[in-house]
């Protein structure tokens, strides 16, 4: 179930009303994983913001770290939408301030619990070694 952060204004983000494909692409082991997201059927409400690329990402069984619960409380969830970051959901304020404590910033940086495609476009998203090795040292 996804948490609520208090402090954070929430954001308003239009889900995607058409079918679309979000192919997660790990920096590590190159692995890539198309799903694809039928709003009609896809089960939303698991983590971040309805609809978001972590919302999907948990769905669909592809890891992407999220030490806060996905409420934009920490940098942790920090992806690179590759391709169709103009169809997703402005980032706020406070998401740009979380995203300025992570580390390798490009412009396609996103935090994953607060973009939210509106499915106008398939999206490609890096999910950075970094986050990866974030993982693995959380349960040594
Ligand atoms: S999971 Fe913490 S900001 Fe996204």
């Amino acid at each position: 179930m996804a948490g609520i952060n208090p402090y954070i204004v929430k954001v308003q983000a239009a889900k995607a009303a058409q079918p679309f494909r979000v192919t997660f692409v790990d920096e590590e082991s190159g692995e890539r994983r198309v799903v694809p997201v039928d709003p009609a059927t896809f089960e939303f409400g698991h983590l971040g913001l309805d609809g978001s690329l972590l919302d999907i990402a948990t769905e669909a069984g592809v890891s992407i770290n999220h030490s806060c619960g996905g409420v934009c409380a920490c940098s942790t969830c920090h992806v690179h939408v590759q391709q169709g970051l103009e169809t997703c959901s402005k980032s706020t304020d406070d998401e740009e301030d979380e995203l300025d404590k992570a580390p390798a910033l490009t412009p396609e940086s996103r935090l994953a619990c607060q973009c939210v495609p509106n499915g106008v476009r398939d999206l490609v998203v890096l999910i950075p070694k970094w986050n990866r090795n974030q993982v693995k040292e959380g349960h040594h």
